[in-house]
């Protein structure tokens, strides 16, 4: 059967899936309006593989985590990240390891990696829970079962936390338009995609000012920041900065990241480390509060672990409900929804298939970790799904942070950095959902945010007095 398909294209064996109408251009609309509706309803029809076309493009999704794998991690090599995707992305993060391919993108990966190794973002873990300590106490002071806007909170606080990373500071007065000029930038980036160019940024026009005012924020605080850092002259620094400057590539060790480089990967930590982050805490923070049951036992577990002193990397090990209630929640509402759509440099094979070279391949979290054939009610919250004692999930089908060399290079940093968040919160606060309030739908936007507010009743539980320093 295999060979069989094999570099043939014959109505028989071709891919499943059809072209839309007008050359595919309605689904264009369609995509945009609700992609992620779009691509649940195909999936439906397709489980497993689909191929649509638009114009001269053929994209065949993949949704069997077999299958997933099996381009992915197999066949990682034959690929290369859509090219206009890549094109958006390097406007807001220059040549930076997220957007470059091949040799280049190698080298980046080589000297980056070991600063993200779990041994080293465990380093990390002080700085974060400093910054969450120092959040959570103005919270204390303001709040007594008042309404908080959970975006916001986030927000502040993973904001808080990559600057004090990557600077070793937290110097910026005001990371309120830092954290905009993130969103602008996500928003805008978004609904480029879907055109055929982008106007370079110099150009007088509304939605282009928009982007450049956004960039030349985000430029100006980076620049200050690795200026301030390289005046104080000091290599022994544990932030993400100094470990950039330091990086050497093991394969050429005399090259060092060239300043643009170093600029450009600080925009990429920046960007990618905080607003993800950011969003998977903003949902996990409603589920928490709409599952009270739920909330109770990560009480439980966190008040019997911590006794009010401050979470370490290892006692979130004896937290499993807290990591559980996390997973899940990146299960239901991955933030990052779409992977990024990737081209075929040559024939794949796809289980049964060969997708031909200069197709397009995309991959679609969301839809894959929805799937009834792997997660019972999949839809439902179900945190014990992940715990130790269940039975495991197959491999592929949970991919929040993707699969396969271009993993996500901060996955341990991101897992930590929410573990410790949520422990400090549940330590410190009682969550409420309001009553009457509707659960938000999905806002895509490059990440995934609720498109109503999550505005949370906070309840300090004033019994616990947290240490610093535990
Ligand atoms: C919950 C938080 C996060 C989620 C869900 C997430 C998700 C992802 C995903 C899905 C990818 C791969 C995209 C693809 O294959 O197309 C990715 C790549 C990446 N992420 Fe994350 N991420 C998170 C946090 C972070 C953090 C904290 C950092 C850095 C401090 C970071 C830095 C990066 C970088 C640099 C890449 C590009 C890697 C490469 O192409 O080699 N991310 N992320």
């Amino acid at each position: 059967m295999q060979d069989r398909c094999m570099n043939t294209h014959t109505e028989a064996n071709r891919i499943p899936g059809k072209a839309g109408p007008l050359w595919g251009l309605s689904l264009l609309r369609t995509m945009r309006a609700d992609y992620l509706g779009y691509v649940t309803r195909l999936q439906n029809q397709y489980p497993d593989i689909a191929q649509v076309q638009i114009l001269n493009e053929h994209i065949v999704h993949v949704f069997h985590p077999d299958w997933v794998r099996q381009v992915l991690v197999d066949q990682a090599d034959a690929l290369i990240r859509w090219e206009r995707a890549t094109q958006v992305f390097s406007i807001a993060m220059g040549q930076s390891v997220l957007v470059t391919e091949g040799v280049q993108w190698q080298r980046q990966r080589r000297m980056l990696q070991p600063g993200f190794t779990p041994k080293r973002v465990a380093g990390y873990a002080n700085l974060m829970t400093s910054a969450t300590h120092d959040a959570l106490s103005a919270l204390e002071q303001r709040v007594g079962g008042q309404s908080v806007d959970m975006d916001a909170l986030m927000t502040d606080m993973t904001l808080d936390v990559i600057l004090r990373a990557l600077f070793g500071s937290h110097q910026v007065r005001d990371a309120r338009p830092v954290s905009q000029a993130i969103q602008t930038l996500s928003h805008s980036g978004f609904s480029e995609m879907f055109k055929p160019f982008s106007w370079p940024l110099w150009m007088p026009l509304p939605a282009v000012r928009k982007m450049r005012q956004a960039k030349q924020t985000l430029d100006l605080v980076i620049q200050q920041h690795i200026q301030a850092q390289q005046s104080m002259a000091s290599d022994d620094g544990h932030d993400l900065l100094t470990m950039l400057r330091l990086a050497r590539d093991p394969e050429n060790p005399e090259q060092s990241l060239s300043t643009k480089e170093l600029h450009d990967q600080s925009m990429v930590m920046f960007q990618a480390g905080h607003e993800t982050t950011a969003t998977a805490m903003n949902w996990w923070s409603g589920l928490i509060a709409r599952h009270p049951d739920v909330a109770e036992r990560i009480h439980a577990e966190v008040d019997a672990v911590l006794q009010g002193q401050i979470p370490t990397p290892a006692s979130l090990q004896q937290m499993p409900w807290l990591q559980a209630s996390l997973k899940e929640a990146l299960r239901l509402y991955p933030p990052a929804a779409v992977l990024f759509t990737r081209r075929a440099l040559q024939d794949l094979q796809v289980g049964p298939w060969t997708v031909p070279q200069g197709h397009l391949l995309a991959f679609t979290p969301y839809v894959i970790q929805r799937d009834p054939r792997w997660f019972e009610s999949p839809d439902d919250f179900k945190p014990e799904r992940f715990l130790p004692s269940a039975p495991d999930t197959p491999r592929g089908v949970w991919i929040p942070f993707g699969t396969g060399p271009r993993v996500c290079i901060g996955q341990h940093f991101a897992m930590l950095e929410m573990g410790l968040i949520a422990a400090m919160l549940m330590q410190r606060f009682r969550l409420e959902w309001p009553e009457g309030a509707q659960w938000p739908e999905g806002d895509l936007a490059v990440t995934l945010r609720p498109a109503q507010a999550i505005r949370l009743k906070l309840h300090p539980k004033a019994d616990i007095a947290p240490s610093q320093g535990g």
